[in-house]
Protein backbone atom coordinates (compact mmCIF):
# COMPACT_ATOMS: atom_id res chain seq x y z
CA UNK A 1 0.00 0.00 0.00
CA UNK A 2 1.76 3.14 -1.31
CA UNK A 3 1.25 6.74 -1.07
CA UNK A 4 -0.16 6.71 -4.84
CA UNK A 5 0.11 10.09 -6.70
CA UNK A 6 -3.77 10.69 -5.98
CA UNK A 7 -3.61 10.52 -2.10
CA UNK A 8 -0.69 13.34 -2.09
CA UNK A 9 -1.79 16.39 -0.64
CA UNK A 10 -2.29 19.05 -3.47
CA UNK A 11 -3.65 22.13 -1.99
CA UNK A 12 -5.01 24.73 -3.91
CA UNK A 13 -7.13 28.00 -3.45
CA UNK A 14 -10.93 26.99 -3.79
CA UNK A 15 -14.36 28.38 -3.06
CA UNK A 16 -16.62 25.75 -1.12
CA UNK A 17 -19.82 26.43 -2.55
CA UNK A 18 -18.01 25.49 -5.45
CA UNK A 19 -17.02 22.40 -4.28
CA UNK A 20 -20.53 21.58 -2.41
CA UNK A 21 -22.26 22.33 -5.48
CA UNK A 22 -20.11 19.61 -7.47
CA UNK A 23 -20.50 17.53 -4.72
CA UNK A 24 -24.42 17.50 -5.03
CA UNK A 25 -24.90 14.66 -7.27
CA UNK A 26 -22.79 12.53 -6.08
CA UNK A 27 -24.27 12.86 -3.07
CA UNK A 28 -27.77 12.59 -4.22
CA UNK A 29 -26.36 8.95 -5.63
CA UNK A 30 -25.39 8.01 -2.00
CA UNK A 31 -28.76 8.78 -0.88
CA UNK A 32 -30.80 6.92 -4.01
CA UNK A 33 -32.67 4.30 -2.68
CA UNK A 34 -33.39 5.90 0.80
CA UNK A 35 -36.03 8.29 2.22
CA UNK A 36 -33.59 10.64 3.02
CA UNK A 37 -34.03 14.15 1.18
CA UNK A 38 -30.87 16.42 0.67
CA UNK A 39 -30.99 20.14 1.42
CA UNK A 40 -28.14 22.37 0.70
CA UNK A 41 -27.93 26.06 1.95
CA UNK A 42 -24.80 27.98 -0.10
CA UNK A 43 -23.16 30.44 1.63
CA UNK A 44 -22.95 33.88 -0.78
CA UNK A 45 -19.61 35.66 -1.32
CA UNK A 46 -17.69 32.65 0.46
CA UNK A 47 -14.32 33.48 0.86
CA UNK A 48 -11.28 31.69 -0.55
CA UNK A 49 -10.08 28.18 1.20
CA UNK A 50 -7.08 26.69 0.50
CA UNK A 51 -7.45 22.91 0.51
CA UNK A 52 -6.85 19.82 -1.83
CA UNK A 53 -9.98 19.10 -3.41
CA UNK A 54 -9.76 15.46 -3.83
CA UNK A 55 -9.11 15.37 0.09
CA UNK A 56 -12.17 17.79 1.33
CA UNK A 57 -14.34 16.06 -1.34
CA UNK A 58 -13.78 12.68 0.59
CA UNK A 59 -13.92 14.58 3.99
CA UNK A 60 -17.59 15.71 2.82
CA UNK A 61 -18.23 12.29 1.29
CA UNK A 62 -17.57 10.77 4.59
CA UNK A 63 -19.35 12.93 6.31
CA UNK A 64 -22.56 12.40 4.27
CA UNK A 65 -22.39 8.37 4.49
CA UNK A 66 -22.21 8.36 8.11
CA UNK A 67 -25.16 11.58 8.27
CA UNK A 68 -26.91 8.83 6.22
CA UNK A 69 -26.44 5.99 7.83
CA UNK A 70 -27.51 7.37 10.87
CA UNK A 71 -31.07 8.22 9.60
CA UNK A 72 -32.26 4.43 8.36
CA UNK A 73 -35.65 5.80 8.61
CA UNK A 74 -34.64 8.88 6.34
CA UNK A 75 -34.37 12.16 7.36
CA UNK A 76 -32.59 15.49 5.55
CA UNK A 77 -29.45 15.68 5.22
CA UNK A 78 -28.19 19.57 5.23
CA UNK A 79 -25.29 20.55 3.58
CA UNK A 80 -24.30 24.42 4.65
CA UNK A 81 -21.67 26.60 3.39
CA UNK A 82 -20.97 30.12 5.11
CA UNK A 83 -18.49 33.09 6.25
CA UNK A 84 -17.34 33.16 9.66
CA UNK A 85 -15.93 36.20 10.54
CA UNK A 86 -13.28 36.31 13.78
CA UNK A 87 -16.36 37.29 15.55
CA UNK A 88 -18.32 34.87 14.31
CA UNK A 89 -15.53 32.23 14.95
CA UNK A 90 -15.16 33.56 18.61
CA UNK A 91 -18.71 33.01 19.87
CA UNK A 92 -18.61 29.04 19.09
CA UNK A 93 -16.47 29.18 22.03
CA UNK A 94 -13.96 26.83 20.99
CA UNK A 95 -11.00 27.14 23.30
CA UNK A 96 -8.44 25.30 20.53
CA UNK A 97 -9.74 27.59 17.56
CA UNK A 98 -8.50 30.80 16.81
CA UNK A 99 -10.89 34.02 16.73
CA UNK A 100 -10.14 34.55 12.92
CA UNK A 101 -12.04 34.48 9.55
CA UNK A 102 -13.22 31.16 8.50
CA UNK A 103 -15.21 29.42 6.23
CA UNK A 104 -18.02 27.23 7.53
CA UNK A 105 -18.97 23.72 5.96
CA UNK A 106 -21.67 21.88 7.83
CA UNK A 107 -23.33 18.31 7.67
CA UNK A 108 -26.27 18.04 9.69
CA UNK A 109 -28.25 15.42 10.04
CA UNK A 110 -31.66 14.63 12.25
CA UNK A 111 -30.87 10.61 12.13
CA UNK A 112 -30.08 8.53 15.76
CA UNK A 113 -27.62 11.23 17.09
CA UNK A 114 -24.12 10.21 18.94
CA UNK A 115 -24.18 9.13 22.76
CA UNK A 116 -22.21 11.50 24.98
CA UNK A 117 -20.01 8.45 26.36
CA UNK A 118 -18.83 7.65 22.58
CA UNK A 119 -18.62 10.97 21.65
CA UNK A 120 -14.71 11.43 22.57
CA UNK A 121 -14.46 8.03 20.73
CA UNK A 122 -15.40 8.85 17.38
CA UNK A 123 -12.68 10.23 15.50
CA UNK A 124 -10.17 7.07 16.92
CA UNK A 125 -9.17 4.93 14.36
CA UNK A 126 -10.83 1.97 14.15
CA UNK A 127 -13.61 2.82 16.29
CA UNK A 128 -16.89 1.92 14.51
CA UNK A 129 -20.46 1.03 16.31
CA UNK A 130 -21.31 -0.45 12.31
CA UNK A 131 -21.73 -4.20 11.81
CA UNK A 132 -18.26 -6.02 11.07
CA UNK A 133 -18.05 -5.57 7.53
CA UNK A 134 -20.69 -2.33 7.36
CA UNK A 135 -18.04 0.17 8.75
CA UNK A 136 -14.08 0.21 9.06
CA UNK A 137 -14.01 3.21 11.98
CA UNK A 138 -11.96 4.87 9.82
CA UNK A 139 -13.65 7.44 7.75
CA UNK A 140 -13.86 10.14 10.79
CA UNK A 141 -9.84 9.53 11.85
CA UNK A 142 -9.38 10.00 7.95
CA UNK A 143 -11.57 13.15 8.34
CA UNK A 144 -9.43 14.71 11.21
CA UNK A 145 -6.48 14.31 9.64
CA UNK A 146 -7.18 15.71 6.21
CA UNK A 147 -9.36 18.73 8.03
CA UNK A 148 -6.10 18.93 10.52
CA UNK A 149 -3.81 19.11 7.14
CA UNK A 150 -5.69 22.23 5.76
CA UNK A 151 -5.34 24.17 9.02
CA UNK A 152 -9.08 23.48 10.05
CA UNK A 153 -10.88 22.42 12.62
CA UNK A 154 -13.53 20.30 13.02
CA UNK A 155 -16.16 20.05 15.85
CA UNK A 156 -19.94 17.56 16.34
CA UNK A 157 -22.47 18.71 18.14
CA UNK A 158 -25.13 15.99 18.52
CA UNK A 159 -28.43 14.84 20.64
CA UNK A 160 -29.23 10.93 20.69
CA UNK A 161 -32.75 11.43 18.74
CA UNK A 162 -32.57 14.72 17.44
CA UNK A 163 -29.15 14.34 15.36
CA UNK A 164 -26.14 15.32 14.60
CA UNK A 165 -24.37 18.48 12.95
CA UNK A 166 -20.37 18.36 12.15
CA UNK A 167 -19.03 21.71 11.43
CA UNK A 168 -15.83 22.14 9.33
CA UNK A 169 -13.64 25.03 9.51
CA UNK A 170 -10.95 26.16 7.52
CA UNK A 171 -8.81 29.42 7.75
CA UNK A 172 -9.94 31.97 5.34
CA UNK A 173 -7.14 31.72 2.91
CA UNK A 174 -5.21 35.30 2.23
CA UNK A 175 -2.91 35.26 -0.27
CA UNK A 176 0.84 35.71 0.56
CA UNK A 177 3.34 37.28 -1.48
CA UNK A 178 5.74 34.91 -2.97
CA UNK A 179 7.28 31.75 -1.19
CA UNK A 180 11.34 31.06 -0.81
CA UNK A 181 13.04 29.94 -3.97
CA UNK A 182 14.65 26.91 -1.96
CA UNK A 183 10.90 25.21 -1.23
CA UNK A 184 11.02 24.25 -5.06
CA UNK A 185 14.21 22.09 -4.17
CA UNK A 186 12.68 20.22 -1.49
CA UNK A 187 9.37 19.96 -3.45
CA UNK A 188 11.17 18.02 -6.05
CA UNK A 189 13.31 15.62 -4.17
CA UNK A 190 10.39 14.35 -1.86
CA UNK A 191 8.10 14.09 -4.98
CA UNK A 192 10.01 10.94 -5.52
CA UNK A 193 8.33 9.21 -2.76
CA UNK A 194 4.90 10.86 -3.25
CA UNK A 195 4.99 13.03 -0.01
CA UNK A 196 3.51 16.30 1.15
CA UNK A 197 5.67 18.82 0.92
CA UNK A 198 6.42 20.78 4.10
CA UNK A 199 4.21 24.07 3.79
CA UNK A 200 6.76 27.05 4.29
CA UNK A 201 7.24 27.23 7.79
CA UNK A 202 6.25 30.70 9.77
CA UNK A 203 5.84 29.56 13.01
CA UNK A 204 8.74 28.76 15.43
CA UNK A 205 10.56 25.61 14.24
CA UNK A 206 9.86 22.89 16.86
CA UNK A 207 12.40 19.91 17.92
CA UNK A 208 11.44 17.22 16.16
CA UNK A 209 14.63 15.30 16.78
CA UNK A 210 15.35 12.39 18.53
CA UNK A 211 17.76 9.26 19.18
CA UNK A 212 15.09 6.59 19.43
CA UNK A 213 15.59 3.53 17.34
CA UNK A 214 12.44 2.90 15.10
CA UNK A 215 11.60 -0.34 12.69
CA UNK A 216 10.43 0.87 9.37
CA UNK A 217 7.80 -1.43 8.63
CA UNK A 218 6.07 -0.47 4.86
CA UNK A 219 6.06 -2.91 1.63
CA UNK A 220 6.44 -0.11 -0.72
CA UNK A 221 10.03 0.47 -1.43
CA UNK A 222 10.54 4.07 -2.30
CA UNK A 223 7.91 4.99 0.84
CA UNK A 224 9.88 3.31 2.62
CA UNK A 225 13.23 4.51 1.53
CA UNK A 226 11.51 8.52 1.73
CA UNK A 227 10.56 7.93 5.44
CA UNK A 228 13.90 6.44 6.83
CA UNK A 229 15.89 9.10 4.91
CA UNK A 230 13.55 11.74 6.89
CA UNK A 231 13.74 10.12 9.83
CA UNK A 232 17.50 9.65 9.80
CA UNK A 233 17.86 13.33 9.61
CA UNK A 234 16.03 14.29 12.48
CA UNK A 235 18.81 11.80 14.44
CA UNK A 236 16.75 8.58 14.72
CA UNK A 237 18.38 5.15 13.74
CA UNK A 238 15.82 3.67 11.33
CA UNK A 239 16.00 -0.50 10.55
CA UNK A 240 13.54 -1.09 7.71
CA UNK A 241 11.46 -4.38 7.28
CA UNK A 242 9.28 -4.56 3.54
CA UNK A 243 7.01 -7.13 5.45
CA UNK A 244 5.76 -7.97 8.89
CA UNK A 245 7.37 -11.39 8.62
CA UNK A 246 10.74 -9.42 8.26
CA UNK A 247 9.99 -6.95 11.05
CA UNK A 248 9.38 -10.12 13.19
CA UNK A 249 12.78 -11.48 12.50
CA UNK A 250 14.62 -8.07 12.26
CA UNK A 251 13.29 -7.67 15.56
CA UNK A 252 14.69 -10.54 16.75
CA UNK A 253 18.31 -10.28 15.27
CA UNK A 254 18.27 -6.46 17.11
CA UNK A 255 17.00 -8.84 20.39
CA UNK A 256 14.11 -5.84 20.80
CA UNK A 257 16.52 -3.00 21.07
CA UNK A 258 13.61 -1.08 18.91
CA UNK A 259 11.83 1.67 20.85
CA UNK A 260 9.12 2.32 17.88
CA UNK A 261 7.69 0.46 15.36
CA UNK A 262 6.19 2.80 12.29
CA UNK A 263 4.27 0.11 10.41
CA UNK A 264 1.60 0.19 7.47
CA UNK A 265 -1.46 -0.91 7.75
CA UNK A 266 -2.21 -3.35 4.66
CA UNK A 267 0.65 -5.45 3.10
CA UNK A 268 0.31 -8.81 2.28
CA UNK A 269 1.27 -12.19 4.71
CA UNK A 270 0.88 -10.22 8.10
CA UNK A 271 -1.02 -6.94 8.22
CA UNK A 272 -0.06 -4.52 10.67
CA UNK A 273 -2.59 -5.01 13.19
CA UNK A 274 -1.34 -8.64 13.17
CA UNK A 275 2.37 -7.29 13.52
CA UNK A 276 1.29 -5.73 16.32
CA UNK A 277 -0.20 -8.84 18.37
CA UNK A 278 2.75 -10.99 17.76
CA UNK A 279 5.01 -8.01 18.76
CA UNK A 280 3.48 -7.35 21.96
CA UNK A 281 3.36 -11.00 22.69
CA UNK A 282 7.25 -10.68 23.42
CA UNK A 283 7.42 -7.19 23.92
CA UNK A 284 3.91 -5.32 25.84
CA UNK A 285 5.16 -2.04 26.06
CA UNK A 286 6.80 -1.75 22.57
CA UNK A 287 5.26 1.57 20.42
CA UNK A 288 3.84 1.06 17.71
CA UNK A 289 2.16 3.71 15.15
CA UNK A 290 0.02 2.89 12.36
CA UNK A 291 0.16 4.57 9.35
CA UNK A 292 -3.01 4.43 6.69
CA UNK A 293 -5.61 6.07 4.85
CA UNK A 294 -8.26 4.22 3.58
CA UNK A 295 -11.44 2.94 4.44
CA UNK A 296 -10.40 -0.67 2.57
CA UNK A 297 -7.99 -0.74 5.67
CA UNK A 298 -10.61 -2.77 7.32
CA UNK A 299 -8.85 -4.98 10.00
CA UNK A 300 -8.34 -4.11 13.26
CA UNK A 301 -11.22 -6.43 14.52
CA UNK A 302 -8.00 -8.20 15.50
CA UNK A 303 -6.61 -6.25 17.47
CA UNK A 304 -7.23 -6.82 21.45
CA UNK A 305 -9.28 -4.29 23.22
CA UNK A 306 -7.08 -1.23 24.38
CA UNK A 307 -3.75 -2.03 22.75
CA UNK A 308 -2.17 1.51 22.60
CA UNK A 309 -1.32 2.67 19.22
CA UNK A 310 -0.26 5.96 17.40
CA UNK A 311 -2.19 6.65 13.93
CA UNK A 312 -0.95 8.31 10.85
CA UNK A 313 -3.51 8.78 8.35
CA UNK A 314 -2.31 9.30 4.96
CA UNK A 315 -1.53 12.07 3.26
CA UNK A 316 0.97 13.22 5.85
CA UNK A 317 3.77 15.22 5.45
CA UNK A 318 7.17 14.17 6.68
CA UNK A 319 7.18 16.66 9.04
CA UNK A 320 3.81 15.30 10.55
CA UNK A 321 6.11 11.48 10.44
CA UNK A 322 8.08 13.18 12.93
CA UNK A 323 5.81 14.86 15.06
CA UNK A 324 3.80 11.58 15.60
CA UNK A 325 6.99 9.96 16.07
CA UNK A 326 8.08 12.48 19.05
CA UNK A 327 4.68 12.49 20.49
CA UNK A 328 4.31 8.74 20.50
CA UNK A 329 7.88 8.77 21.89
CA UNK A 330 7.36 11.00 24.59
CA UNK A 331 3.71 10.09 25.60
N1 LIG B 1 -23.75 11.54 11.73
C1 LIG B 1 -23.62 10.59 12.66
N2 LIG B 1 -24.66 10.20 13.42
C2 LIG B 1 -24.53 9.24 14.35
N3 LIG B 1 -23.37 8.59 14.62
C3 LIG B 1 -22.30 8.93 13.90
C4 LIG B 1 -22.36 9.94 12.89
N4 LIG B 1 -21.11 10.06 12.35
C5 LIG B 1 -20.34 9.17 13.00
N5 LIG B 1 -21.03 8.48 13.92
C6 LIG B 1 -20.51 7.46 14.84
O1 LIG B 1 -19.11 7.50 14.80
C7 LIG B 1 -18.60 6.20 14.45
C8 LIG B 1 -17.31 6.37 13.70
O2 LIG B 1 -17.54 6.95 12.41
P1 LIG B 1 -16.51 6.67 11.25
O3 LIG B 1 -16.98 7.38 10.05
O4 LIG B 1 -15.14 6.94 11.74
O5 LIG B 1 -16.59 5.11 11.06
P2 LIG B 1 -17.78 4.26 10.43
O6 LIG B 1 -18.73 5.13 9.71
O7 LIG B 1 -18.30 3.41 11.51
O8 LIG B 1 -16.98 3.36 9.39
P3 LIG B 1 -16.32 3.86 8.00
O9 LIG B 1 -16.55 5.32 7.87
O10 LIG B 1 -14.86 3.56 8.16
O11 LIG B 1 -16.97 3.05 6.97
C9 LIG B 1 -19.73 5.54 13.69
O12 LIG B 1 -19.64 4.14 13.72
C10 LIG B 1 -20.94 6.06 14.44
O13 LIG B 1 -21.14 5.36 15.63
MG1 LIG C 1 -18.02 6.58 8.32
Amino acid sequence: LAFSRKQTMRPSVLNLTDVVGDLRMLVDRLLSGTNVKLDVQYGRDLWPVKTDLSQFEQVLINLCVNARDAMPDGGTLTLRTRNLTAADVAAFNYSYMPAEDMVLVEVADNGTGIAPEIMDKIFEPFFTTKDVGKGTGLGLAMVYGIVKQSGGYIQPESEVGKGTTFRVFLPRHIPEPAVAAEAGAIDSAIAEVGMQPEAPAAQQPEDLTGSAVILLVEDEEAVRRGGKRMLETRGYTVHEAGSGVEALSIMEELEGKVDIVVSDVVMPEMDGPTLLGELRKTYPDLKFIFVSGYAEDAFARNLPPDSKFGFLPKPFSLKQLAVVVKETLDG
